[in-house]
């Protein structure tokens, strides 16, 4: 087994170490800010994203909660900016690792042109956005805190991030729920003026992309090895 250890500034704001395991699994390097890889140093923890951790998080899904409060996490967004933001807190370290490696990881997939939940419109519209450089995303972990930042720079890409993150927010941080269907919400913005500019390649995506539900339960599609 192979153990190497990367550090990586996303931004400005970001340290990752990334614990990569090499023992055959896909594992997934840490890549945001279209790509913005350098050397950092110091004052970051240590996430492994080498998994998407669905499963804890689906489990352990009530010990989230929004950073100073005992409410559940959501997104403060701003339409102007097009920025979401996130504060979360985990009730343990090991939780805040958990949460952390799966956004990594999933940030590593959809740069690698895979599609999580490939049966879900609007999981397979965030994929576009992302492959396509429509938003960056960074993630820093802090002893038991988790902050999350997406920025978009189009309209369309904004509103596919922040209905992304309604669905975070209410039905996976707040019932542990996976297997509600976007794909209308997804059809909506697609029709919606912000996506003028790239409707006919988004639709040409959807329909070369989608995948069938399958019934793993995680609702992942079986595109992205997940
Ligand atoms: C079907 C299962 C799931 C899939 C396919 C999935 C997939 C994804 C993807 C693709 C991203 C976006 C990364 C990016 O845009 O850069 C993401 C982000 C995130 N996921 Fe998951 N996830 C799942 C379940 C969960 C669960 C159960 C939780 C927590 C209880 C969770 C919490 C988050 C958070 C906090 C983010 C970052 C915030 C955001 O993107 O707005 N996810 N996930």
């Amino acid at each position: 087994m192979k153990l190497e250890t990367w550090k990586v500034t996303l931004g400005a704001s970001l340290i990752v170490s990334t614990l990569l395991v090499g023992c055959g699994n896909s594992s997934s390097n840490t890549t945001s800010q279209d790509g913005d890889n350098t050397a950092g140093s110091g004052g970051s923890d240590t996430v492994n994203s080498s998994a998407s951790n669905i499963p804890y998080l689906r489990e352990n899904h009530a010990n989230y909660k929004e950073h100073g409060s005992q409410q559940t996490p959501a997104p403060t967004k701003d339409a102007n900016a097009r920025s979401i933001h996130w504060t979360i807190a985990a009730t343990t370290e090991d939780g805040a690792e958990k949460l952390a490696g799966h956004i990594i990881y999933m940030i590593g997939q959809l740069e690698a042109d895979q599609n999580p939940r490939g049966w879900d419109k609007l999981f397979l519209m965030e994929a576009y956005m992302k492959y396509n450089k429509y938003y960056t995303t960074s993630v820093e972990k802090s002893a038991t805190n988790v902050v999350v930042s997406k920025v978009a720079n189009t309209a369309c890409a904004y509103e596919v991030i922040s209905a992304h993150s309604d669905a975070v927010s209410g039905d996976f941080f707040a019932r542990g729920a996976l297997m509600v269907d976007y794909s209308s919400r997804a059809e909506a913005i697609l029709a919606s003026s912000a996506c003028n500019d790239v409707r006919t390649s988004l639709e040409s995506y959807i329909s070369a992309r989608q995948s069938t539900r399958g019934n793993g339960g995680g609702g992942m599609g079986n595109n992205g090895g997940m």
